[in-house]
């Protein structure tokens, strides 16, 4: 038997459909990331993208079709497919801006009743990811700019050491140099091995960073492929890359 993408992949999502009353907001899709592949899901508003995140890192149940990690089955509760490796970084990133940046931080890992020295060694890698973490430690997270509180929200779900981490729209209302820090923080977790979904309407900002994507619409994968690919398909040329 060859080896296939589906062979190796770390996630995969299986002819999924996702309803919301009547709305059919998923239809049909397929979907996998091989392990150290960064993966990205361009499309417009309403395309289904949210709530792909959402049934890819567990928080939504498919009214059909499968996810599957490692191979397996995701598991139901939230808890056991941060266990399994699952990292999300959510729309509107759902910190706890009363508190501090670290206590955030440990949030990421408070139910997998780590000894503090690794809690510790975990902060101090997420503090050299993002440095500007380091000096606001002790700050109040809602006292931080947009995208300094995504680099929180990151570093949240690194704190579970993740296989994969899932972000919805990280760039998403930053200025253009923090979204260039946090893509970078990405470019070297992902050369450390690290698996991306990458939902985002940035498509030249998420071709550097990817292998390969899929543009979808109306709530079904239209196009997909290498960056190389996509880069030179008409659809998505004319309505993300201004060709
Ligand atoms: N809670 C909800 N109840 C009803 N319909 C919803 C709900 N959330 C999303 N939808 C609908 O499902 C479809 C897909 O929405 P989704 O948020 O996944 O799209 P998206 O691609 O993330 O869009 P955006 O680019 O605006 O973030 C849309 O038609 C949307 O109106
Ligand atoms: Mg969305």
């Amino acid at each position: 038997m060859t080896a296939t993408a589906q062979d190796h992949a770390l996630l995969e999502l299986r002819g999924i459909v996702y309803k919301y009353g009547a709305i059919s907001a998923l239809r049909d899709v397929d979907l996998s990331v091989r392990k150290g592949e960064a993966v990205c899901v361009i499309g417009p508003n309403g395309a289904g993208k949210t709530t792909l995140a959402r049934v890819a890192g567990g928080l939504y149940r498919p009214a059909k079709g499968e996810v599957l990690i490692g191979g397996e089955p995701l598991p139901r509760s939230p808890h056991d497919v941060v266990v399994r490796g699952i990292g999300s970084v959510l729309e509107g990133r759902h910190l706890f801006v009363e508190q501090t940046v670290t206590t955030n931080l440990e949030l990421g890992c408070y139910r997998s009743g780590l000894d503090k020295a690794t809690v510790e060694q975990r902060l101090e890698k997420i503090m050299t990811l993002f440095p500007v973490l380091r000096e606001r430690a002790h700050q109040r997270t809602s006292t931080m700019s947009g995208g300094e509180q995504q680099m929180v929200a990151i570093g949240r779900a690194l704190m579970a050491e993740p296989q994969i981490l899932i972000l919805d729209e990280p760039s998403m209302g930053l200025a253009p140099k923090i979204t260039g820090e946090v893509f970078d923080a990405l470019a070297s977790l992902r050369e450390g091995g690290l698996s991306i979904l990458l939902i985002e309407q940035n498509a030249p900002l998420a071709f550097e960073l990817a292998d390969r994507g899929y543009l979808m619409r109306q709530g079904a994968v239209v196009v997909e492929g290498s960056i190389d690919e996509l880069t030179h398909d008409d659809v998505v040329r004319s309505a993300y890359l201004g060709a």
